[in-house]
C-alpha cells in the first residue's frame, strides 16, 4: 500500500497498463546504447576512478575505493607470523565458501586431494545464497553453446576472454546436470522437463531456476555435499595474506580468527581464491544487493602477491534494486520479474525502454529517466521508476507471481505491498564485479603459479558486462574447474620454504611511489560506522 504522494503517478501506471502490455518497445541500436552508456552508466564516470601507482596493474584505473584497498597497508607484518608453526597442512586450500569455493572443494576432494575450506563467516554466507533469477545453460533443442557464446560475448562488449567464455558455455549443460543430480530442485513442468525463461540479452530461453531463490537452492545442495563428504571447513576465519614459497609460487595463507584475531599458518600445495565480489564497497555511493562479506578481499590478497587484475574498472549495477521502502533499499529485485512480463514505467505511466536490454543499458536508461529526463518518482530517499509487476498476472494468469517469484512477493508483502496488484519502485543497485583476477582456462592466475581463482573474484569471463544467470553458471563451471586443476597440480608440487617477503616488496614499492595511508586491507567486513578499512 503506497501513501498519498505516490497516488498521482500510480493512477497513470494503472490507467496505461493494458496499453503498455500490448506495446512492444523497440530495442536500442548499437549507437544509441553506446551514447546512453557513455552519458549515464557509472563505469563511464571518469572522476570516480583512480590510477594505480603500484602492483602488476600500475597505471590502470580502478574505482577510488578499490584503489585505496589495493594500495593499503597489510593487516600483518612478516615478523608477526612464525611460518614454521604450521597449523594446517593441506594439498588444496580454498579461501571462501560460497558457490565457487564449495564446488571447487567437492571436485578437489573427489580427485583425492586433501582439501580444506576457510571462510571468514560461515559456509554459504555469500552472494550465491542471494542469487535469485537463475542459471543459464544451452541445453534445449533450439539452442546451442555457440548461440549462448554469441549472446554473452555481445552483451559483454566483445571483451570477454574467448577461451574462458567458450569454457563457460560449453560446460554449462554439464553443470546443470551435475547440480540436478546432486539434488537441486529446478523448476520443471509436468513431464519433468526443465522450465527455462529469457534474461536480458538472451536470444533463447535458457534460464533454469528454482523459483526466485535459485542461488539459495544451489547453495543448500553444495553445502550438504561438502558436509556429506566430510571436507573440513574452518569458519569465522579469514585469509589476511597469501603465503608464497621461495620460488614465488602460492603456498598457503595466513589465517586470522575473526574473534580472537589469532594468526595461523595454513600451508598448501595449491590455493584457490573464491572470495566473491565487492558490493559492500558501495562504489560511487550505490546501495548493494550483495552479501555483508563482499569486500573484494581476494583481489587484494592476489594483487599484493603479484597476481594481475583484468577489467577491475568495470562493475555491474543491477537495474532493478528495490528503491522503496527504505528498509529494503538496494535489495535485489530479480530480472526474472521482467522475464515474466513486467515492464519499466516512468512517473507519467510511459514505457521508456525494452525490459530485456542488457543490464548496463537498462541501468543507464533508468538513471537517465531519473536524472536528465526528470521522469522518476521521488521516494523520499532518491528517485526511482516503476516496475509494473501486476502485468505478470495479466500475461501469465492469476497465480503466476506466487508460483514463479514467491520470495519477491513475500519480501514486498512484509511492507504491505502486494506486487500482484501494485507495481514496485526500483533503481540500480551495485550487484556484481565484472573484473577480477586474470586466469587462464585451467583457473590458475596468469602470473602466480599454483594460485587458482574461481567465481566473482575472476575477471574476464564475461567481459565488461555480464548477462543474468551467467554468474551462477560461472561459479559452478569455474569452481569445479579450479578444484579439479588445483587437485591435479598439487600432485606434482613440493612446497619450498615459506615466505611473506612479497609484503615487504610491496611496501617498498608503495614507499617509492609516495603512498602514505592509514588504510589496511583486506577489508574483511564493512564498518558502517565510518572506518573505511572495515572492522
Ligand atoms: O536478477 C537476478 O536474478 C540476478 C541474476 C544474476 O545476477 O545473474
Amino acid at each position: 500500500m503506497y501513501s498519498s504522494e505516490f497516488q498521482e503517478s500510480l493512477k497513470k501506471v494503472e490507467a496505461a497498463r493494458e496499453a503498455n502490455i500490448a506495446y512492444e518497445p523497440a530495442r536500442m541500436t548499437a549507437q544509441e546504447k553506446e551514447e546512453l552508456l557513455a552519458a549515464y552508466h557509472p563505469d563511464y564516470k571518469k572522476s570516480e576512478f583512480s590510477t594505480l601507482k603500484v602492483g602488476p596493474n600500475k597505471g590502470e584505473v580502478v574505482p577510488h575505493e578499490l584503489c585505496e584497498l589495493l594500495e593499503a597497508n597489510s593487516r600483518i607484518k612478516a615478523s608477526d607470523v612464525d611460518l614454521n608453526d604450521v597449523k594446517y597442512d593441506v594439498d588444496v586450500l580454498i579461501i571462501g565458501a560460497g558457490g565457487a569455493g564449495t564446488s571447487a572443494a567437492v571436485e578437489a576432494h573427489n580427485a583425492g586431494a586433501n582439501t580444506m575450506i576457510v571462510t571468514k563467516l560461515r559456509m554459504g554466507d555469500a552472494n550465491t545464497m542471494m542469487a535469485e533469477g537463475g542459471i543459464q545453460a544451452a541445453d534445449k533443442e533450439n539452442d546451442s553453446p555457440a548461440t549462448h557464446f554469441v549472446d554473452a560475448f555481445g552483451g559483454g562488449h566483445f571483451a570477454a576472454k574467448r577461451e574462458l567464455l567458450a569454457k563457460l558455455v560449453c560446460d554449462a549443460p554439464g553443470a546443470i546436470k551435475w547440480l540436478n543430480e546432486l539434488g537441486v530442485e529446478f523448476d520443471k513442468d509436468e513431464n519433468g522437463t526443465m522450465i527455462t525463461t529469457h534474461g536480458g540479452g538472451t536470444s533463447r530461453k535458457r534460464m533454469h531456476a528454482a523459483k526466485d531463490y535459485s542461488g539459495a537452492e544451489i547453495m543448500r545442495t553444495l553445502r550438504d555435499e561438502v558436509i556429506n563428504l566430510g571436507i573440513p571447513v574452518v569458519d569465522f576465519t579469514s585469509a589476511v595474506e597469501l603465503i608464497l614459497d621461495e620460488n614465488g609460487k602460492a603456498a598457503g595463507a595466513v589465517l586470522m580468527n575473526m574473534e580472537t584475531k589469532e594468526l595461523m599458518v595454513a600451508r598448501a600445495k595449491t590455493v584457490v581464491i573464491a572470495t566473491g565480489g565487492a558490493g559492500r564497497m558501495h562504489y560511487q555511493g550505490f546501495p548493494t544487493s550483495n552479501h555483508y562479506g563482499a569486500t573484494a578481499d581476494g583481489l587484494v590478497l592476489g594483487y599484493r602477491a603479484g597476481a594481475k587484475l583484468l577489467y577491475a574498472d568495470t562493475l555491474q549495477y543491477h537495474p532493478t534494486g528495490a528503491a522503496y521502502p527504505q528498509q529494503i533499499f538496494g535489495a535485489l529485485v530479480t530480472e526474472k520479474v521482467r522475464s515474466l512480463g513486467a515492464k519499466l514505467i516512468n512517473c507519467d505511466g510511459k514505457v521508456f525502454m525494452h525490459p530485456l536490454e542488457t543490464r548496463d543499458v537498462a541501468a543507464a536508461s533508468i538513471i537517465r529517466e531519473c536524472s536528465d529526463r526528470n521522469s522518476g518518482i521521488d521516494t523520499g530517499s532518491g528517485k526511482a521508476v516503476w516496475l509494473d509487476t501486476p502485468m505478470i498476472e495479466k500475461i501469465g494468469g492469476e497465480g503466476t507471481i506466487e508460483k514463479r517469484i514467491p520470495a519477491m512477493m513475500r519480501m514486498f508483502a512484509s511492507y504491505g505491498i502486494d506486487i500482484r496488484k501494485e507495481p514496485i519502485l526500483i533503481y540500480p543497485t551495485l550487484h556484481y564485479q565484472n573484473g577480477g583476477l586474470d586466469i587462464n582456462v585451467n583457473g590458475m592466475t596468469t602470473n602466480v603459479e599454483n594460485l587458482f581463482v574461481a567465481g566473482e573474484a575472476v575477471g574476464g569471463i564475461h567481459g565488461r558486462n555480464r548477462l543474468m544467470g551467467n554468474s551462477l553458471l560461472d561459479i559452478i563451471v569455474f569452481g569445479r574447474n579450479a578444484g579439479i586443476n588445483a587437485a591435479a597440480a598439487s600432485k606434482n608440487v613440493t612446497v619450498g620454504k615459506l615466505t611473506l617477503s612479497h609484503i615487504e616488496k610491496y611496501d617498498a614499492e608503495r614507499e617509492a611511489a609516495g603512498i602514505k595511508t592509514d588504510a589496511v586491507s583486506p577489508m574483511l567486513l564493512p564498518d558502517y560506522r565510518g572506518n573505511k578499512s572495515g572492522i
